[in-house]
Protein backbone atom coordinates (compact mmCIF):
# COMPACT_ATOMS: atom_id res chain seq x y z
CA UNK A 1 0.00 0.00 0.00
CA UNK A 2 0.94 3.54 -0.87
CA UNK A 3 0.64 6.98 0.46
CA UNK A 4 1.14 8.69 -2.74
CA UNK A 5 -1.36 6.20 -5.13
CA UNK A 6 -4.21 7.57 -5.88
CA UNK A 7 -6.67 6.44 -2.74
CA UNK A 8 -8.64 4.48 -5.23
CA UNK A 9 -8.00 3.27 -9.08
CA UNK A 10 -10.19 1.36 -11.82
CA UNK A 11 -8.38 -0.59 -14.44
CA UNK A 12 -10.08 -1.43 -17.19
CA UNK A 13 -13.48 -2.76 -15.81
CA UNK A 14 -16.03 -4.42 -18.03
CA UNK A 15 -19.51 -5.28 -17.30
CA UNK A 16 -22.28 -7.31 -19.48
CA UNK A 17 -25.17 -8.06 -18.64
CA UNK A 18 -27.17 -10.84 -20.47
CA UNK A 19 -30.76 -10.86 -21.00
CA UNK A 20 -32.97 -12.92 -23.09
CA UNK A 21 -29.91 -14.26 -24.70
CA UNK A 22 -29.02 -11.03 -25.47
CA UNK A 23 -25.40 -9.60 -23.72
CA UNK A 24 -25.22 -5.72 -23.34
CA UNK A 25 -21.94 -4.61 -22.86
CA UNK A 26 -22.39 -1.87 -20.67
CA UNK A 27 -18.92 -1.32 -19.37
CA UNK A 28 -16.03 -1.38 -21.57
CA UNK A 29 -12.69 -0.67 -20.41
CA UNK A 30 -13.28 2.07 -17.23
CA UNK A 31 -10.22 3.22 -16.12
CA UNK A 32 -9.99 5.99 -13.17
CA UNK A 33 -7.83 7.65 -10.73
CA UNK A 34 -9.19 9.09 -7.66
CA UNK A 35 -7.05 11.32 -5.62
CA UNK A 36 -6.94 11.81 -2.08
CA UNK A 37 -9.30 14.71 -0.80
CA UNK A 38 -11.43 14.47 -4.44
CA UNK A 39 -14.77 15.08 -5.61
CA UNK A 40 -14.83 13.39 -8.95
CA UNK A 41 -18.46 13.86 -10.57
CA UNK A 42 -19.32 11.29 -13.00
CA UNK A 43 -22.47 12.44 -15.70
CA UNK A 44 -23.30 10.31 -18.39
CA UNK A 45 -27.11 10.08 -20.34
CA UNK A 46 -29.60 7.42 -18.34
CA UNK A 47 -28.72 4.28 -19.02
CA UNK A 48 -24.96 4.83 -19.53
CA UNK A 49 -23.86 3.02 -16.77
CA UNK A 50 -23.32 5.10 -14.17
CA UNK A 51 -25.18 2.93 -11.19
CA UNK A 52 -23.32 -0.34 -12.69
CA UNK A 53 -20.19 1.65 -12.65
CA UNK A 54 -20.62 2.56 -8.63
CA UNK A 55 -21.42 -1.04 -7.99
CA UNK A 56 -18.49 -2.25 -8.89
CA UNK A 57 -16.27 0.28 -7.97
CA UNK A 58 -17.64 -0.28 -4.71
CA UNK A 59 -17.63 -3.96 -4.46
CA UNK A 60 -21.23 -4.31 -4.58
CA UNK A 61 -20.92 -6.58 -7.74
CA UNK A 62 -18.49 -8.45 -9.63
CA UNK A 63 -17.14 -7.00 -12.89
CA UNK A 64 -16.27 -9.26 -15.72
CA UNK A 65 -12.73 -8.07 -16.22
CA UNK A 66 -10.58 -5.46 -14.61
CA UNK A 67 -8.85 -4.29 -10.99
CA UNK A 68 -10.08 -1.72 -8.45
CA UNK A 69 -7.16 -0.53 -5.99
CA UNK A 70 -7.19 0.82 -2.82
CA UNK A 71 -3.95 3.64 -2.23
CA UNK A 72 -2.48 0.74 -5.02
CA UNK A 73 -3.44 -2.41 -3.62
CA UNK A 74 -5.90 -5.03 -5.50
CA UNK A 75 -9.50 -4.99 -3.42
CA UNK A 76 -10.89 -8.49 -3.43
CA UNK A 77 -13.64 -8.72 -5.56
CA UNK A 78 -16.15 -11.41 -4.44
CA UNK A 79 -16.88 -13.01 -0.45
CA UNK A 80 -16.26 -12.43 2.45
CA UNK A 81 -13.06 -10.32 2.17
CA UNK A 82 -14.81 -8.22 -0.54
CA UNK A 83 -17.73 -7.63 2.25
CA UNK A 84 -15.28 -6.58 4.69
CA UNK A 85 -13.19 -3.87 2.21
CA UNK A 86 -16.72 -2.57 1.22
CA UNK A 87 -17.80 -1.92 4.58
CA UNK A 88 -14.51 -0.72 5.54
CA UNK A 89 -13.70 1.51 2.81
CA UNK A 90 -16.80 2.83 1.45
CA UNK A 91 -19.60 4.89 1.91
CA UNK A 92 -22.94 4.75 -0.46
CA UNK A 93 -25.99 7.64 -0.72
CA UNK A 94 -28.44 6.20 -2.83
CA UNK A 95 -31.00 8.50 -4.73
CA UNK A 96 -33.60 6.72 -3.09
CA UNK A 97 -31.89 6.37 0.46
CA UNK A 98 -32.40 3.09 0.77
CA UNK A 99 -32.98 3.36 4.82
CA UNK A 100 -35.04 -0.16 6.76
CA UNK A 101 -38.27 1.58 7.22
CA UNK A 102 -38.76 -0.36 10.50
CA UNK A 103 -35.74 1.07 12.30
CA UNK A 104 -35.06 4.79 13.97
CA UNK A 105 -32.80 6.80 12.28
CA UNK A 106 -29.78 6.35 14.66
CA UNK A 107 -30.36 2.45 13.70
CA UNK A 108 -30.20 2.71 10.52
CA UNK A 109 -26.93 5.32 10.72
CA UNK A 110 -25.62 2.15 13.40
CA UNK A 111 -26.66 -0.33 11.04
CA UNK A 112 -23.14 -0.52 8.86
CA UNK A 113 -21.08 -0.46 12.12
CA UNK A 114 -23.22 -3.46 13.39
CA UNK A 115 -21.89 -5.21 10.49
CA UNK A 116 -18.60 -4.67 10.80
CA UNK A 117 -18.10 -5.53 14.02
CA UNK A 118 -18.74 -8.20 14.58
CA UNK A 119 -21.36 -9.41 17.88
CA UNK A 120 -19.21 -9.73 20.80
CA UNK A 121 -17.33 -6.09 19.55
CA UNK A 122 -20.58 -4.37 19.14
CA UNK A 123 -21.96 -5.19 22.40
CA UNK A 124 -18.34 -3.91 24.05
CA UNK A 125 -18.65 -0.94 21.95
CA UNK A 126 -22.22 -0.33 22.11
CA UNK A 127 -22.50 2.98 23.79
CA UNK A 128 -19.58 4.70 21.65
CA UNK A 129 -21.00 3.90 18.62
CA UNK A 130 -24.33 5.16 19.47
CA UNK A 131 -22.72 8.14 20.66
CA UNK A 132 -21.05 8.66 17.13
CA UNK A 133 -24.19 7.99 15.23
CA UNK A 134 -26.30 10.70 17.38
CA UNK A 135 -23.17 13.31 16.65
CA UNK A 136 -23.57 12.43 12.89
CA UNK A 137 -27.30 13.38 13.12
CA UNK A 138 -26.98 16.27 15.36
CA UNK A 139 -24.07 17.46 12.93
CA UNK A 140 -26.89 16.81 9.76
CA UNK A 141 -29.27 19.39 11.82
CA UNK A 142 -31.15 15.94 12.92
CA UNK A 143 -31.00 16.52 17.12
CA UNK A 144 -34.87 16.37 16.83
CA UNK A 145 -35.28 13.37 14.48
CA UNK A 146 -33.14 10.57 16.43
CA UNK A 147 -36.00 8.06 16.61
CA UNK A 148 -38.06 9.14 13.85
CA UNK A 149 -38.57 6.43 11.51
CA UNK A 150 -37.91 7.02 7.98
CA UNK A 151 -41.68 7.15 6.94
CA UNK A 152 -41.96 9.90 9.37
CA UNK A 153 -39.10 11.83 7.80
CA UNK A 154 -39.13 14.43 4.78
CA UNK A 155 -36.71 13.28 1.73
CA UNK A 156 -34.10 15.64 2.21
CA UNK A 157 -34.27 14.35 6.08
CA UNK A 158 -34.71 10.87 4.89
CA UNK A 159 -31.32 11.80 2.62
CA UNK A 160 -29.30 13.53 5.54
CA UNK A 161 -30.04 10.45 7.75
CA UNK A 162 -28.09 8.26 4.95
CA UNK A 163 -25.57 10.53 4.38
CA UNK A 164 -24.64 10.06 8.19
CA UNK A 165 -25.30 6.31 7.61
CA UNK A 166 -22.82 6.46 4.72
CA UNK A 167 -19.70 8.02 7.50
CA UNK A 168 -20.34 5.48 10.72
CA UNK A 169 -17.57 3.75 9.38
CA UNK A 170 -15.03 6.14 8.48
CA UNK A 171 -14.86 5.52 5.37
CA UNK A 172 -12.03 6.48 3.02
CA UNK A 173 -14.13 6.99 -0.34
CA UNK A 174 -17.71 8.13 -0.58
CA UNK A 175 -20.07 6.76 -3.56
CA UNK A 176 -23.11 8.80 -4.20
CA UNK A 177 -26.03 7.93 -6.54
CA UNK A 178 -27.97 10.87 -7.66
CA UNK A 179 -28.02 11.58 -4.26
CA UNK A 180 -30.07 15.08 -5.05
CA UNK A 181 -32.09 12.96 -8.38
CA UNK A 182 -35.33 12.83 -5.46
CA UNK A 183 -35.29 15.64 -3.93
CA UNK A 184 -36.92 19.00 -4.68
CA UNK A 185 -34.56 22.36 -5.39
CA UNK A 186 -34.13 23.72 -2.15
CA UNK A 187 -33.88 20.67 -0.59
CA UNK A 188 -31.15 19.02 -3.49
CA UNK A 189 -29.45 22.73 -2.59
CA UNK A 190 -28.89 21.85 1.00
CA UNK A 191 -27.14 18.09 -0.18
CA UNK A 192 -25.13 19.37 -2.22
CA UNK A 193 -23.96 22.01 0.46
CA UNK A 194 -23.52 19.33 2.95
CA UNK A 195 -21.91 16.90 0.87
CA UNK A 196 -19.36 19.72 -0.78
CA UNK A 197 -18.38 21.02 3.17
CA UNK A 198 -17.30 17.23 3.61
CA UNK A 199 -15.50 17.48 0.62
CA UNK A 200 -13.70 20.58 1.58
CA UNK A 201 -13.72 20.64 5.41
CA UNK A 202 -13.24 16.74 6.16
CA UNK A 203 -11.26 15.81 2.89
CA UNK A 204 -13.88 13.34 2.46
CA UNK A 205 -12.85 11.27 -1.07
CA UNK A 206 -15.93 11.13 -2.96
CA UNK A 207 -17.41 9.93 -6.09
CA UNK A 208 -20.68 11.31 -6.99
CA UNK A 209 -22.60 10.19 -10.14
CA UNK A 210 -24.83 12.96 -11.05
CA UNK A 211 -27.21 14.37 -13.31
CA UNK A 212 -27.49 17.94 -11.28
CA UNK A 213 -25.18 20.53 -13.37
CA UNK A 214 -24.51 22.44 -10.15
CA UNK A 215 -22.79 19.59 -8.29
CA UNK A 216 -20.64 18.69 -11.67
CA UNK A 217 -19.97 22.75 -10.91
CA UNK A 218 -19.02 21.83 -7.51
CA UNK A 219 -16.50 19.01 -8.59
CA UNK A 220 -12.84 19.14 -8.94
CA UNK A 221 -13.48 17.19 -11.93
CA UNK A 222 -16.26 15.56 -14.06
CA UNK A 223 -16.17 12.41 -16.73
CA UNK A 224 -18.69 11.50 -18.65
CA UNK A 225 -19.80 8.26 -18.95
CA UNK A 226 -20.18 7.37 -22.61
CA UNK A 227 -20.26 4.28 -25.06
CA UNK A 228 -18.59 1.80 -22.05
CA UNK A 229 -15.60 4.30 -21.56
CA UNK A 230 -15.35 7.21 -19.24
CA UNK A 231 -13.74 10.55 -20.89
CA UNK A 232 -12.97 13.81 -19.87
CA UNK A 233 -16.27 16.01 -19.66
N1 LIG B 1 -29.16 -6.35 -13.29
C1 LIG B 1 -29.25 -6.02 -14.59
N2 LIG B 1 -29.58 -6.92 -15.53
C2 LIG B 1 -29.66 -6.60 -16.84
N3 LIG B 1 -29.40 -5.37 -17.33
C3 LIG B 1 -29.06 -4.42 -16.45
C4 LIG B 1 -28.95 -4.68 -15.04
N4 LIG B 1 -28.59 -3.54 -14.43
C5 LIG B 1 -28.47 -2.61 -15.38
N5 LIG B 1 -28.73 -3.13 -16.61
C6 LIG B 1 -28.66 -2.41 -17.89
O1 LIG B 1 -27.39 -1.79 -17.96
C7 LIG B 1 -27.47 -0.49 -18.51
C8 LIG B 1 -26.88 0.52 -17.55
O2 LIG B 1 -27.71 0.63 -16.41
P1 LIG B 1 -27.38 1.64 -15.21
O3 LIG B 1 -28.43 1.44 -14.19
O4 LIG B 1 -25.97 1.41 -14.77
O5 LIG B 1 -27.49 3.05 -15.94
P2 LIG B 1 -27.42 4.52 -15.34
O6 LIG B 1 -26.42 5.28 -16.14
O7 LIG B 1 -27.22 4.46 -13.87
O8 LIG B 1 -28.87 5.11 -15.67
P3 LIG B 1 -29.79 6.17 -14.84
O9 LIG B 1 -29.19 7.54 -15.12
O10 LIG B 1 -31.14 6.02 -15.46
O11 LIG B 1 -29.75 5.79 -13.38
C9 LIG B 1 -28.93 -0.26 -18.84
O12 LIG B 1 -29.12 -0.51 -20.21
C10 LIG B 1 -29.66 -1.28 -17.98
O13 LIG B 1 -30.83 -1.70 -18.60
MG1 LIG C 1 -28.36 5.00 -12.22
Amino acid sequence: MSDHAPILSVRGLFKSYRMAGREIAVLRGVDLDLQRGEMLAIVGHSGSGKSTLLHQIGLLDRPDGGEVLYCGEVMPLVGARAALARNRRFGFVFQFYHLLPEFDAVENVLMPAMILQGAGEWRRRKRELRQRAETLLARFGLAERMHHRPPQLSGGERQRVAIARSLMNEPAILLCDEPTGNLDRNTAAEVRTLLGELNRVDQQSMVVVTHDREFAADADRTLELLDGTLRTS
